[in-house]
Formats: structure tokens, C-alpha cells, sequence
């Protein structure tokens, strides 16, 4: 069975993107079967792999109008390696049509359940704000990855996440902290290590050892399409996500 991760962070811009499509294609390279949800309206994701999201034929919106039809029919292959499940621009409107269905926090949760079977790892991109989509995104995980940015104010966003999560395990119990990763770190800055040092001090073993650094390639890639291990492979942004990757192949590679 696969395990299924759902990047949380309610604050904007903080790597939760960067770090499903970099992560996703650094576990693929390692010959893991990778699937990629973006349920996100803003569709980084889809975009960050070269899939535009304007001439979809099946999105994720259809997913969350349809759960029982499953996910392969609106999966697509990528040249990043990973599969791909990609975001619409209709998926904006997809909140208000299903704000008056029954369960509607547990439809991808629902369509996921034959996809399990098929993925070593599945890693489900929301959007930052705290609506129907980052439900569905938690709702239908085993874990949360917590990318955190390093800048001076980055613990303060825990607390509510830790809400978030402890408000999420009434309909999915099993749901906990997978790790919490150290992102945009700036070695040339005393406040980027006073803050890895807090976190660590304070989240211990929660906390990966791996710390991404601020990587300008990070950045550039999904412009091109690529995710940054075929646009930069010997960057420090590939060289920190290839480490994530292999962290990860520790805790719960078979
Ligand atoms: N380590 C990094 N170094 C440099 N730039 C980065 C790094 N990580 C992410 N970025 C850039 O920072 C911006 C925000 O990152 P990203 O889109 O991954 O965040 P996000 O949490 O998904 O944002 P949103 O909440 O809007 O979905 C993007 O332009 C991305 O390219
Ligand atoms: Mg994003």
C-alpha cells in the first residue's frame, strides 16, 4: 500500500509546491511509483511539470464531482517523472458547487482508495487557505509533510496547523506529522540557523535532516517545466530534495 502525503502550511509561499514536484521526481529517479495530486486553483503543480491547465480534458475537479469513479481516469503521465492528477482553472468553482454535498470533505479520500494499491507514494499539493481543498487534501492522507521557512517568524504558523490537523483527525483519525522540513534556508544569515536551531530544539526527531537551501534554480524550473533534478541536476536545490528523497526511502521505503 502506498502512503499518502498531503504538504500543509496555511501561509502562502513557503515551498509546499516546490516540495511535492521536487520530492515527487527525486522518488521517481529512485524508481519509486510516484503520483502527484494538485488540488490546488492556482495549479503551480500542473504547471511546474509543463501540463497547462487550460486544455485539460479531466482535472481533479471532475475527481471531486465524480469520487466514485476513481483517479486513473484524470491521471496523466509527465516527463518528471511522476504521475500526474492535475488542477483545472474550473477547479476554482468546484467550492461553491459542492458546498451543499454530504461528506464533501471526504470525496478525494474516497476517489483515492483503488489508487493506494497502484503507488509506493502519493503526494497531494492544497493551496495555502484552510477551505474545502486542504480538507480533502488531509482528510485523505496517513501524513502531513510541513515545509516551514526559515525566517524569523516561521514557528508562529504552527499552532494552527497543529489545529488544523487535531480538527481533521475526528474524520481521519490515523492523520499525524510525517515531518517537518526546513525550507529557503540562508546560510548567510544568523536568523535562517537561530530559527533551524528553535525548530529543532523544539520538534526534535519530527524535524527531517535535511534542510533545503534558498536555490535560485528551485525557483527557475517549473518556468521550464521541469522539475529541478532534470533542469539543475547538480544544483544544491537537486542535491538537497535527492537527500530529502532518500530520508524519506528510509522511513517508509520497503
Ligand atoms: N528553496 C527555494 N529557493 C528559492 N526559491 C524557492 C525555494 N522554494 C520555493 N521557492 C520559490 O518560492 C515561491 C513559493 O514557493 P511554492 O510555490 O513552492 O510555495 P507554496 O507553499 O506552494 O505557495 P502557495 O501557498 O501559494 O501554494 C515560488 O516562486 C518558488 O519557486
Ligand atoms: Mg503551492
Amino acid at each position: 500500500m502506498g502512503h499518502v502525503f498531503a504538504l500543509a502550511m496555511q501561509k502562502g509561499g513557503v515551498g509546499k509546491t516546490t516540495t511535492a514536484l521536487s520530492l515527487g521526481a527525486a522518488l521517481a529517479l529512485r524508481g519509486r511509483r510516484v503520483l502527484l495530486i494538485d488540488i490546488d486553483p492556482q495549479a503551480n503543480l500542473t504547471q511546474g511539470v509543463g501540463i497547462d491547465p487550460t486544455t485539460l480534458e479531466y482535472s481533479v475537479y471532475e475527481v471531486l464531482l465524480n469520487p466514485e469513479r476513481g483517479l486513473d481516469f484524470a491521471t496523466c503521465a509527465t516527463n518528471a517523472g511522476p504521475a500526474l492528477v492535475p488542477a483545472s482553472l474550473e477547479l476554482a468553482g468546484a467550492e461553491l458547487e459542492l458546498a451543499g454535498r454530504v461528506g464533501r470533505e471526504l470525496l478525494l479520500r474516497k476517489a483515492l482508495r483503488t489508487a493506494r494499491a497502484t503507488y509506493d507514494y502519493i503526494l497531494i499539493d492544497p493551496p495555502p487557505s484552510l477551505g474545502l481543498f486542504s480538507l480533502n487534501a488531509l482528510a485523505s492522507a496517513d501524513r502531513v509533510l510541513v515545509p516551514l521557512q526559515l525566517h524569523a517568524y516561521a514557528l508562529r504558523a504552527m499552532p494552527q496547523l497543529e489545529t488544523t490537523i487535531a480538527l481533521v483527525q475526528e474524520i481521519n483519525p490515523g492523520l499525524e506529522i510525517g515531518g517537518i522540513l526546513c525550507t529557503m534556508a540562508d546560510r548567510r544569515t544568523n536568523i535562517s540557523q537561530e530559527v533551524e536551531r528553535e525548530v529543532r530544539e523544539r520538534y526534535g526527531t519530527l524535524v527531517f535532516e535535511t534542510t533545503i537551501p534558498i536555490n535560485v534554480k528551485l525557483a527557475e524550473a517549473p518556468t521550464h517545466g521541469q522539475p529541478i533534478n532534470r533542469y539543475a541536476p547538480s544544483s544544491a536545490g537537486a542535491q538537497a530534495y535527492a537527500a530529502l528523497a532518500d530520508e524519506l526511502e528510509g522511513h517508509y521505503g520497503q
